[in-house]
């Protein structure tokens, strides 16, 4: 279902009945349950819960360290001891489920992501789009950003279009639909706003004509936020019903997901892109072997065509 998006304790300082001194309590505590949440904890947990949310391990391999940390903080909430605790909890309370699956968000990201393939959308593949759109007398580019983040992909197309296409095909505008099944990071794109470090591959030219700075944040201006519209929405339950001409679904489906999720990700993305339509996947992606329905722009840069 889509809908419209708009600590730490005090430590104690504690000394032995045998006098010497000890780590401070709430210290140790800390640290015992951070060692139980360590890294090899941590994997061995998230290799068997993953597969039962469609997840694949794979993908969380890397990145693991952010849901990590996330669990340790839901174990210091639930007051448990370690994983273990955690995992016996799972299996009384369906609901925790839930819980545990908005903890495996992976929410990284960040503006101009993989120069290259940004590099060649603007110089080839979308120039060729909209040509092709526009002598068939379309007046729009038809966008659809899956796993949007906190805007940083959406905005990046919005700035594509704004300095390297809206000049050749004066007629034609730009509409983006942006999707993302996590509210904080849908408040962060209504914000707007980035530490300098979001903005790192971006062209410098483009930084500075598109964004206001000051003490260090970049706050993108209106003017480039208009074509973007952002949707809350888990893609598992549903995606917008298109058509679109140009679909980004990049580190999302295709890293974390289980190949049998990506299978129907790959079919409901070809039920809403017409014939000519083009689909991004992340720049170490690729669609599982055996999906009907796309032929291979570029394999190095993961970009497929609706046949
Ligand atoms: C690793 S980020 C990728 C962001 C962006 N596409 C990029 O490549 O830079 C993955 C995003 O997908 C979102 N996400 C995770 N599971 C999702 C789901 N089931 N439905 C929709 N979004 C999801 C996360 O909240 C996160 O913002």
């Amino acid at each position: 279902m889509l809908q419209s998006a708009s600590g730490l304790g005090v430590l104690n300082t504690a000394v032995s009945g045998r006098g010497d001194r000890v780590a401070p309590k709430g210290k140790e505590s800390k640290a015992r349950a951070a060692a139980k949440t360590g890294s090899a904890a941590c994997t061995a947990f998230l290799q068997g819960v993953l597969p039962r949310l469609g997840l694949k391990w794979a993908g969380f391999r890397k990145v693991r360290g952010q849901v990590c940390k996330r669990l340790h903080r839901r174990l210091e909430a639930l007051d448990l001891p370690d994983l273990e605790a955690y995992r016996q909890r799972l299996d009384q309370d369906a609901e925790e489920w839930r819980v545990l699956d908005g903890l495996c968000r992976v929410t990284i990201s960040r503006f101009y992501r993989n120069r290259g393939v940004f590099d060649h959308l603007g110089a080839e593949v979308l120039p060729a789009l909209c040509q092709d759109l526009q002598d068939a007398g379309r007046r729009s580019l038809r966008c659809l950003s899956l796993g949007c983040c906190g805007g940083e992909e959406p905005f990046t197309l919005g700035l594509l279009w704004h300095f390297g296409l809206a000049p050749r095909f004066p007629g034609m505008t730009l509409e983006i639909l942006a999707t993302d099944s996590d509210p904080k990071s849908l408040a962060r794109a209504a914000r707007g706003c980035y530490s300098a470090g979001s903005l790192r591959d971006l062209p410098p030219d483009w930084r500075d004509a598109a964004f206001d700075a000051a003490d260090e944040v970049y706050c993108l201006r209106p003017e480039f936020r208009q074509a973007v519209r952002f949707l809350e929405g888990d893609l598992r339950e549903g995606m917008p019903a298109g058509p679109f001409d140009l679909v980004l679904c990049r580190n999302l489906v295709f890293t974390y997901f289980d190949e049998d999720r990506q299978r129907r990700s790959t079919a409901d993305l070809a039920e809403r892109m017409p014939r000519g339509g083009i689909l991004v996947l992340g720049k170490h992606e690729r669609l599982p072997s055996g999906c009907p329905g796309f032929e291979t722009v570029s394999a190095h840069l993961a970009i497929y065509r609706r046949l």
